[in-house]
């Protein structure tokens, strides 16, 4: 199965073409371009991301077609693809449709069958990615059933999978996601967005256990998640430590106190969830994954406390958006693949995953295995 794939949900364009034969990946391209005009509002500006992605995608597609048929024009994409994939939702509406628009026109214009991905679907499968071309995929009887912790700039959630494509939604933010959480109170210390890897990088050289900062919902024994509090906790920080802005030490120790306290909130959650339900494996997934701590805490945590759970996580380089994994998301689901369906395909900005379970669980009626 040979698949192309385009991802524009959000600050990211991304285009990727995946070749899959007998369990293995015989071929992954993939090209990202990063919107860098967001670092100057502080965040991301919708009008300016569709704008960014209208401008990206086409040159993406051309170097994309460059690179997997060796050819200077690529014209020869076309025969190459079996599949087009693309991201339908969640995200911001303006961005994805550059996404849609663009792939339902390489559908209709080849003739081809398209499907469209669930984002957070992706982050999921980013797990899936291998580190080098020949690799067989992970054996479903080595993951599932499995707990998920997505961490991404727009979610946090924990996933209940059963098998590929069935999800129960066990917990998510009630109102600020993990990403959010780094890029919210990295642009409150001044350090530009996204805020993630400033906070991360500056951490490495702190000590997290300088300051107090809260762990939100840590002890309540629902999987939901809440970090505005914390954000709120070190404006209120910094406004009564001012003058120690100055301080880099100061500025480290904040940073890893801070990085500390989120992480801790997403590794107790999602051993709990580990403990609670039947499971084979632990993946972690999204943006906030390609936090060094995160991923040290979370596997150290698993090998500890849910003995024989397998544990894995995506490559750093697969965490943040990029549309590999949205190819590798469509490979588990080939067979919903249609011709023609370009010709009615929308986007859908709020599309959620096993969304149905969260009221049930919020109840205080887990599920059974
Ligand atoms: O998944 P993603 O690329 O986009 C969304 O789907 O939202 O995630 C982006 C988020 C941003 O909030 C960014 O600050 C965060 O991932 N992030 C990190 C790191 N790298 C990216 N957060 C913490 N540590 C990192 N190293
Ligand atoms: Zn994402």
């Amino acid at each position: 199965m040979r698949i192309l794939a385009l991802e524009s949900s959000c600050d990211e364009s991304a285009a990727a073409f995946l070749e899959v034969k007998a369990g293995a990946v015989l071929r992954l391209e993939h090209l990202v371009a990063s919107q860098a005009i967001h670092s100057l509002y502080g965040g991301v500006v919708p009008e300016v991301a569709a704008r960014e992605h209208s401008a990206a995608v086409p040159p993406l597609l051309a170097g994309l077609a460059k690179q997997v048929t060796g050819e200077p024009d690529g014209k020869k994409l076309g025969k190459l693809v079996d599949i087009i994939a693309v991201t339908r939702g969640p995200g911001l509406i303006t961005s994805l449709r550059v996404g849609t628009d663009s792939a339902r026109a390489l559908a209709a214009a080849w003739d081809k069958k398209i499907i469209g991905i669930n984002h957070i679907e992706g982050h999921v499968y980013s797990n899936w990615l291998p580190k080098e071309v020949g690799e067989s995929l992970p054996a479903d009887g080595d993951i599932f059933p499995a707990v998920v912790l997505v961490v991404s700039g727009g979610h946090t959630e924990i996933l209940y999978m059963r098998g590929h494509g069935r999800y129960e939604l066990l917990g998510a933010t009630r109102d600020d996601a993990a990403g959010e959480a780094f890029d919210k109170t990295a642009k409150l210390m001044g350090l530009g967005y996204p805020g993630g890897p400033a906070i991360s990088r500056l951490a490495a050289e702190g000590s997290p256990l300088k300051y107090d900062f809260p762990r939100p919902m840590i002890a309540e024994p629902h999987f939901d998640f809440s970090f505005a509090g914390l954000k709120t906790a070190v404006r209120y920080f910094l406004r009564d430590n001012q003058e120690r802005m100055e301080d880099q030490q100061f500025v480290r120790d904040v940073a890893a106190s801070l990085e500390r306290a989120i992480v801790d909130v997403l590794v107790a959650k999602t051993v709990r969830a580990g403990k609670q339900r039947k499971t084979k494996s632990v993946l972690l997934a999204g943006g906030v994954a390609a936090n060094g701590l995160l991923r040290r805490s979370l596997a150290e945590a698993v090998a500890a406390k849910l003995p024989g759970v397998r544990f894995a996580e995506p490559q750093v380089r697969y965490c943040t958006d990029n549309a590999a994994m949205i190819a590798m998301a469509a490979n588990f689901r080939v067979a919903e693949a249609k011709r023609g369906a370009w010709r009615d395909m929308d986007s859908d900005p709020n599309w959620e995953l096993g969304r149905a379970d969260l009221a049930r669980h919020r109840l205080g009626r887990s599920g059974t295995d």
